[in-house]
């Protein structure tokens, strides 16, 4: 088979959900990308935040090729291994108490606005569902998520979306405390905006939303899908705002690139859900959560989260006096760790583009930001390349 067979192919029997750029990619390595025609990518997009430890890491592979050989799914009839370890792994290093296992973000996601309303509803005297999201969030495709997303686009042809859902202003208390009422049972929140455009929540927000969930008996919930797992340079991102959230999302990068979603809880939250209220057919499988502990496991290393830190600075830093030196191109830059936005005057796509011709793949977080998500264990020289690439195409124009 060729390129062009598989673009054919492509074409003809896949549901045409997504736009493609004309290649094919067959394999990886450490931060590179190979296509069908032996063409070689810096990869600065991780598959959308999920490969943390770059491609073929020995440990996660070892990992998943053991687990496979000795179990690789039983469903939640019965008790298995990973889970457990990766689980109390979870635990021991977190706000949590209790982990519930799905296979991706959304779903997480909906067993957190299930669990929500479940403890809304059945430890208060009155009902105590409606649930507090921000414009410009995102997190994720199904109906729970898109109803949470504060973002018309995903909406659009899909209604009517699930009912009981306000929206208030990111960073901006005052418009969150207008939409609290009794029935109010928890506010949702990405501690980073991603895919709406790397919007950072300010300490003194995040700290509002907390105080305002303690006076007015809410949860606090943190989507973390993109943002966790050591990407903004510490292990959580609410590590970064001395705060701890009532639950908290994981999938992406938790699973070295097999598909895992958490949902972490605190007791109070966990006393609120019996058996059979929630459930996943695949939730917790052995090898996802065998290559999960693993990459816990070497996200913990000594110096790992700092390093991710300090290459972000460097990232950000250089990104910075990029935009001093082409200020009519790059309108602002933003970013913490190792996921940054460069806001383009021009369509952030057509930078995909000169980007992809020069052999470096980034990603876009809405029409006007080009956004870097290198694999956590890049190297301060390949970041350099990267931006040096972007002055380049800066200098010669889209
Ligand atoms: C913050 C956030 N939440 C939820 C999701 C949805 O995750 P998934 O695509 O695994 O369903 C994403 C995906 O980009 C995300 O960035």
């Amino acid at each position: 088979m060729k390129t062009e067979d598989i673009i054919k192919g492509e074409a003809q029997y896949i549901l045409q959900t997504y736009g493609r750029p004309e290649f094919v990619l067959e394999r990886g390595n450490g931060v590179y990308l190979f296509d069908m025609d032996g063409n070689r990518y810096l990869d600065f997009v991780s598959g959308l935040a999920v490969n943390a430890l770059g491609y073929g890491d020995y440990e996660v592979l070892k990992a998943i090729e053991a687990q496979a050989a000795k179990l690789m799914h039983v469903s939640n009839l019965y008790h298995t291994i990973p889970s457990v370890q990766v689980a109390q792994r979870l635990v021991e290093h977190s706000f949590a108490d209790r982990v519930f296992f799905c296979n991706s973000g959304t779903e997480a996601w909906e067993a957190s606005l299930k669990f929500c309303r479940k403890w809304g509803n059945t430890t208060h005297d009155q009902p105590k569902n409606r649930l507090i999201a921000f414009e410009n969030s995102f997190h994720g495709r199904t109906y729970g998520s898109i109803s949470t997303t504060g973002q018309p686009k995903y909406h659009k042809g899909f209604e009517p979306l699930l009912p009981g859902i306000d929206f208030a202003q990111f960073n901006d208390l005052a418009s969150v405390e207008s939409l609290v009422t009794d029935q109010t049972c928890a506010i949702l929140v990405e501690p980073v905006q991603a895919e709406g455009g790397i919007h950072a929540a300010t300490g003194e927000f995040l700290a509002g939303l907390r105080h305002l969930c303690d006076e007015r008996e809410m949860l606090l919930v943190f989507d973390e899908i993109q943002v966790g797992c050591g990407r903004l340079g510490s292990l959580w991102a609410y590590q970064q705002y001395e705060i701890e959230p009532d639950i908290m999302t994981l999938a992406k990068a938790l699973g070295g690139g097999l598909p895992i979603g958490v949902a972490l809880l605190r007791q109070k939250v966990a006393d609120a859900i019996e058996a059979g209220d929630h459930a996943a057919t695949f939730g917790a499988n052995p090898v996802a959560c065998a290559a999960a502990t693993t990459v816990l496991d070497k996200l913990l290393e000594p110096g790992f989260i700092d390093g991710v830190r300090e290459k972000g600075e460097h990232l950000i830093d250089r990104l910075q006096k990029l935009q001093q030196r082409w200020p009519e191109h790059i309108t602002e830059v933003r970013g913490k760790g190792l996921i940054a936005g460069a806001v383009t005057s021009q369509p952030a796509a057509d930078y995909l583009a000169a980007f992809r011709q020069r052999d470096i793949l980034v990603a876009t977080a809405g029409a006007d930001v080009v956004r870097f998500l290198p694999p956590l264990v890049v190297e301060r020289d390949r970041i350099d390349e990267a931006v040096d690439v972007f002055d380049e195409i800066l200098r010669q124009g889209v």
